[in-house]
């Protein structure tokens, strides 16, 4: 048997050291549960960092790529290839948007959202081109979008970074009003937080970010990357604030582990995007739409969607429940929706990380001290509750 330390020891011998790895392998995975390579089980409440959406391995996921795996793979955007349009429609058909480009990634869906806010102005004639984006904001790491995150703990070493782009206070309009100005061509933020610590909006500060950009003239866009398909109990979140962004990027869960992203916008904003000044050569790949396509029907038709939203009330009453039971010194907060959670501890969390870990329960960090939970959408009430019970065996014996 090849152990979970040689195949890391290869690792270390020949791969980039800008990861750093839990000790263990995975080689296997079966609805929640992933598989060591040394045989050992464990219970996947990370999703492969909110992306697994139904899961590993689903069938009707499996089937939808073994049938498109014997058709076509990849020809570019040279050709029109229908899984690529069939998933657009279905995009189309549950929000605002009206056209999509598709990328490969959480970060190039956000490159593209920034690059149309630029574009768009300048074609009006306007010289916009700063971006509002957020403290505590995570929008990936190509230079653009690094620049727009807001840790600069992720900056050091790449500077300078990309210019124009300001850093307001999430949930605080008046600094966001502060940094507006007849330059500013986009504002963009997370509906909820996700890396910077499962921050939710308060109440009126997304339709409040609505309101200035309207009054500025500038665009609002919603960065849905960990947000979206599901899950936070609505198809995207923004939809339970009443608030209707100008464009929302995409990725991670849509592909439900198929490496896929996608800028939704209106046709009137698309319109700036014209034959040659944006493209990607795999974006809107055959193999990935195709099981995109099939992520979104089983959400809606598969009845996924509302099932998730009845097991993240019952993992939100958990963690609640957690919260109460041991108290300030241990948790200062349990916050997010649906099956986007996070438990704010006193103390940093890798160690409980580890711990979880080591009982065969997988979840990860948001910040320093931030515990973040994002399983699979299609996560059983057993299975929950036996995450439940050991994060609290856990967070009472180390927290
Ligand atoms: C909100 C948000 N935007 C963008 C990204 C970047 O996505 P990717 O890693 O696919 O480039 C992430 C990744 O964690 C994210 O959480």
């Amino acid at each position: 048997m090849t152990t979970n330390a040689e195949i890391a020891e290869r690792g270390k011998k020949v791969l980039v050291p800008n990861y750093a790895p839990q000790p263990i392998s995975i080689v296997r995975g079966e609805g929640c549960w992933l598989f060591d390579a040394e045989g050992r089980r464990y219970l996947d409440l990370m999703g492969g960092i909110a992306t697994a959406t139904l899961g590993h391995a689903h069938p009707k996921l499996r089937a939808a790529l073994e049938a498109q795996a014997a058709l076509l793979w990849h020809v570019s955007n040279l050709f029109t290839t229908e899984p690529q349009i069939r998933l657009a429609e279905r995009l189309t058909a549950c929000c605002f948007a009206e056209a999509i480009f598709f990328c490969n990634s959480g970060a190039e869906a956000n490159e593209a959202a920034l690059k149309l806010a630029r574009k768009w102005h300048r074609d009006q004639g306007e010289d916009r081109f700063e971006i509002i984006a957020f403290e505590n904001a995570f929008h990936g790491r190509t230079l653009f979008t690094v620049s727009a995150t807001g840790t600069p703990a992720y900056w050091k070493g790449f500077e300078p970074m990309v210019p124009g782009i300001y850093h307001a206070k999430y949930n605080d309009l008046e600094s966001v009003e502060a940094l507006t100005s007849p330059r500013t061509a986009a504002i963009l933020v997370e509906p909820i937080q996700g890396e910077g610590g499962i921050r939710t909006p308060d109440r009126g500060f997304l339709a409040g970010l609505r309101r200035l950009a309207d009054q500025n003239g500038c665009l609002l866009l919603f960065d849905e990357v960990q947000t979206g398909m599901g899950r936070t109990g609505t198809m995207f979140a923004h939809q339970q604030e009443g608030v209707v962004p100008d464009v929302m990027t995409l990725a991670k869960a849509l592909g439900g582990g198929i490496p896929i992203g996608a800028m939704c916008t209106t046709r009137k904003l698309a319109s700036a995007l014209v034959p040659g000044t944006h493209a990607s050569t795999f974006g809107g790949n055959p193999l990935a739409c195709a099981v995109a396509a099939a992520v979104v029907d089983e959400l809606l038709e598969g009845g996924v969607l509302d099932h998730a939203k009845a097991m993240g009330e019952r993992l939100g009453d958990g963690l609640d429940a957690i919260a109460a039971a041991l108290g300030p010194d241990k948790v200062l907060a349990s916050r997010g929706r649906g099956l986007l959670r996070g438990l704010a501890l006193v103390k940093p969390v890798a160690g409980i990380v580890d711990a979880c870990r080591a009982r065969g329960l997988l979840v990860i960090s948001a910040g320093g001290n931030v515990l973040r939970m994002a399983p699979p959408l299609v996560i059983a009430p057993e299975e929950i509750d036996h995450g439940l019970a050991i994060l609290r065996e856990v967070i009472a014996e180390l927290g």
